[in-house]
Order: C-alpha cells, then structure tokens, then sequence
C-alpha cells in the first residue's frame, strides 16, 4: 500500500511537471502575443504610474518571464482588478476634493465647508475616512500595475477615457474624470442583502432596497455647483448619496477579489488577492456604519427621500441601522448550517468581474463614457472571469 501511494504520489508530481512545462510554453507565446497587442494598445504601459517604464522600457515583454513569470489567467485577473482601482481611484479623489482631506497623500482639491457639515453628520471623521480610502485605491492600483510591469505583463492605463466633467462647486479641480458622481442610481440591496438570514444571492436570491428613492433616480453624490449646497436638507441629501454610494462600491469590491481569488493560479498572485480584498472589507465595514446615520428627511429640491430604517414599515432585523456585521445565511448547499460570510462569491457569479461591469453602469458612473471603453472593460472582465486555477 505504501509502496502504491508513493508510486501515486510520484506520479502525480510527474503529471504536474509536465503540465508547468507546457503552461510555461503557452506562457510565453501569450506575453509574445501580449507585446503585439501592447503596440495597437487601447491599454498599454506607462503613463501615470510610478516606476512601471523603469521595469518595462528596453526589455520585450517576455524578457522577464523566468520561473516568476504570470499565467494568462492572472494577468487577466490582475489587469482586470488595476482597472477597477484606477476607477475607484477616479471616484473617490473626486469625493476627497469636496470632502475629504487634500494633503501630500491625497492632493487635489480644496473642500467645501458645507458638503464636509453634511457628512459629518453621519460621522465627525468622514474627512478622514474619505482621504484614507482614496489613498488606499490609489496604491492599490500603482501597486498592481507594477507588479504586471515586473512580470512583463502590460500594466493598465485608461487616462485617454479621463474626459467626464468635474462638479463646478468650489473646491473641487477642473480636470477631467473617468466616472460620474453627479447622477448616481444606487443600489441600496447590499443592505438587506447582508442582514439575510436565509437568503444569498450565489443561489439566485434577490433582496430589497434599504432606499428605495436612491435606485429610482439619478441623484448627485457630489454637489454639482455651489447652488446644491443649500437648502440644509438638499446638501445633506447630497451627502448621504454619498454615504450609501461609498457602500456599495466598497461591498463590491469585497466580494470581487474572493470571486476572482478562485481562478488564480500562482500563489503570490493570490497572496496579492487575499491582501488587498478584505481592505475593501474593511472600508465596507466603516461605511456600512456611517450610511446607518444617515438623517431621515426629503430633500427638498428632488423629493428624494432617505427614510427612517429603525421604524415601520422598515426596521426589524432586515433594516436596524446597528445591525452592521453580516448575518448567518446559507452557503455552498442547504445542507450545511448557516455560516456568516461574504455573498456573493461564486466565480464568474453576481459579484464576478462582468457582473460588477454592469453594476457600475448601472449605477450611473461610466455616463459620458463612449463605447470603446465598454467595450475594453467587458472585455477585461470577461477574461478575468473565465481565468481557471491550474
Ligand atoms: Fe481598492
């Protein structure tokens, strides 16, 4: 018996040596290929991110592909997840302008007095909160960019799609932007969907609004111009948006890198998924607590209205605005008892990289955007979704 499992184990490990050896093949035509697409390239090295022509000038793309070099499936998945940071950086340096703090970490920008009153009213720190979660998507894209770079990999740069306009309130720089913030559709089921006991939407379940009005719309999370900071409860509106927004882009971001971790094959990429996720985790968590603060009240202007979460016909455990840490749900199979947990995260599923795509479209983001750069982040997606481990 001994003698077999060696004889099975040595086998095994045979069978793995030769598969290495032709994914090292396949490996190396894809970077080959890789460099010719470099040079049409939509997407190609370079600009804006620190450090990545040192690594990739003068060298072909393959030249660094020694025993460290990447499988096609995580190039994908890392492209894939620099594009998404570099997206999330866009959004968050445009609320840090207007909100956050401008300093050497986080410049740009100079406040507005009145849109930073209406957030603190979810929390006194929300500035703080603001600059540390644009700084944190700012390395992360800088970082996986460079880390393809040192792969010999195309690191990811979408500055030709950086053309949206900026809010016009004081405060905020006059450049041009890769996302919208001034007419957001929210979808606010990431609340719900969390407090469900028996309910995960890897099984198909679908949840309900926490505000139904901010899903319904299109409403700025940003004042647009210095005429959106009054009255008081239009700004807050305006700040709440924003609350929730902040929400359910980190809820995203949080079930994306352990949907994608799946189809990672080499293990310092997946270190790299399992590092940089449960930040986004973490900055979920913060804004999943402030959005419960947010005032009930109309606005105004727009009618929008952020209800009362603690009172009827909302409240109960699937509303309560502390119940801020996930709920036991279902998970893998009916069978197993209730677990709490991160949902979804089935590969190539709700919280997948297509799948988060049309989220952000849906949200109203990318309006502005022409259809190349639809075209170019599907087609990212897609080959970050289908990536298989081996
Ligand atoms: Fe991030």
């Amino acid at each position: 018996m001994e003698h077999n499992a060696q004889q099975s184990q040595k086998d095994k490990i045979m069978k793995h040596k030769v598969q290495q050896s032709k994914d090292t093949t396949s490996r190396r035509s894809f970077l080959r290929k890789g460099l010719v697409v470099a040079g049409a390239g939509v997407i190609g090295a370079g600009a804006g991110v620190t450090g990545t022509e040192l690594l990739t000038n003068g060298l072909p793309a393959f030249a660094a592909a020694g025993s460290s070099s990447l499988k096609q499936g995580d190039v994908a998945i890392l492209r894939f997840l620099a594009a998404i940071e570099i997206l999330e950086t866009d959004l968050w340096q445009q609320y840090n302008e207007l909100g956050g703090i401008q300093d050497s970490e986080v410049p740009g920008g100079s406040g507005s007095a009145p849109y930073i009153k209406a957030l603190q009213v979810l929390d006194g720190d929300m500035s703080q909160y603001i600059h540390d979660n644009t700084e944190d998507e700012i390395s992360h894209f800088t970082f996986i960019n460079a880390y393809l770079a040192s792969k010999g990999a195309d690191p990811v740069n979408l500055e030709k799609f950086r053309t949206l306009p900026s809010s016009q309130a004081t405060g905020a720089q006059q450049i041009g932007r890769l996302t919208n913030l001034m007419q957001l559709t929210v979808d606010t089921s990431w609340w719900t969907r969390l407090r469900s006991r028996t309910k995960n939407p890897d099984f198909g379940d679908t949840f309900v609004q926490a505000i139904p009005g901010l899903s319904a719309g299109q409403f700025p999370a940003i004042p647009r111009h210095d005429g959106d900071l009054a009255p008081t409860d239009h700004i807050q509106a305006i700040a709440s948006t924003a609350g929730f927004h902040f929400g359910f882009i980190e809820q995203g971001g949080s079930s994306l890198y352990p949907s994608l971790a799946q189809g990672v094959s080499n293990l310092e990429v997946l270190r790299i998924l399992l590092s940089i996720g449960p930040v986004e985790t973490a900055h979920f968590q913060t804004w999943h607590d402030k959005a419960g603060n947010a005032p009930a009240l109309t606005d105004p202007i727009n009618g929008l209205v952020f209800p009362n979460l603690n009172a009827s016909p909302f409240g109960g455990e699937d509303f309560q605005t502390n119940l801020i840490m996930p709920e036991p749900t279902i998970f893998l199979s009916r069978k197993f008892p209730v677990v709490s947990i991160i949902r979804p995260t089935e590969p190539g599923g709700s919280g997948g990289a297509v799948a988060t795509v049309k989220a952000w479209k849906a949200d109203g983001l990318f309006i502005g955007q022409p259809p190349e750069f639809f075209t170019i982040l599907h087609d990212l997606a897609v080959k970050a979704d289908v990536a298989q481990r081996g």
